[in-house]
């Protein structure tokens, strides 16, 4: 028999939407201008625009020419830009840009360091004091690694960790070390969703968890 959702295809639709929200739950149209690296398909794209914040405050980062023509159709608002997330100390913005985040998509754990050196590197050029660098991973240990942390004198926290996802994932948050994160109004986890989470929406520093 047809059924026009398959149940991989919403078991893969639920998984999205749960990460989604995962990953840009502390972004509101207060964060100021968000730059979004290995955006795909939009996913997180559109759940940043659903929790308010304006297509024009969005640069959209992303490699693949044919998902680069599908982005700008779907969000003609968004600045989308076909390029390499590693070379974003070349990009300017009008100087009254504040840059209050960057959410990342993108496979760092499967980049050597020092390309993911030089994707940490740009966008901290661009953020303002206190602006912080989201970024994914189904993995347990921290995405980017602590050379990378310590060359570029950033901390990197764990917001959460969801675990009805299978495999679980979590966000990593890098800040600049000895700075306060800008201040989030988060919600309260949304059932809907289906993102499990502790309580504390930060730990204070990466920490694995015993394998
Ligand atoms: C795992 S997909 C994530 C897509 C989206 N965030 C999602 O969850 O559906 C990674 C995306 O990053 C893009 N990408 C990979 N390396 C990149 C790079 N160096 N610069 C820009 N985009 C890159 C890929 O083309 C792909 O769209």
């Amino acid at each position: 028999m047809y059924t026009c959702c398959p149940a991989g295809e919403s078991a893969n639709f639920h998984r999205s939407r749960a990460i989604s929200a995962f990953i840009t739950r502390e972004i509101t149209p207060q964060t100021g201008h968000v730059i979004e690296l290995g955006p795909g398909t939009g996913v997180f794209t559109t759940k940043m625009i659903e929790r308010g914040v304006r297509p024009q405050h969005l640069t959209l980062v992303e490699y693949s020419q044919e998902f680069v023509e599908r982005l700008k159709g779907r969000f003609p608002g968004a600045r989308v830009l076909s390029m390499d997330a590693a070379r974003l100390q070349d990009l300017k913005f009008p100087p009254e840009t504040s840059v209050g985040a960057v959410v990342s998509g993108l496979p760092l754990l499967t980049m050597p360091v020092g390309k993911v050196m030089e994707i940490l590197e740009g966008p901290f050029r661009h953020l303002r004091p206190g602006g912080a660098f989201y970024q994914f991973t189904y993995m347990s240990k921290c995405p980017v690694p602590q050379s990378v942390l310590d060359h570029l004198d950033l901390n990197a926290t764990q917001v959460d960790r969801t675990f009805r996802n299978l495999p679980p994932a979590a966000v990593a948050v890098c800040a600049q070390s000895g700075l306060k994160p800008i201040t989030i109004e988060s919600g309260p986890s949304n059932g809907s969703t289906r993102v499990a989470t502790k309580p504390a929406s930060r730990i204070q520093a990466w920490q694995s968890p015993p394998v």
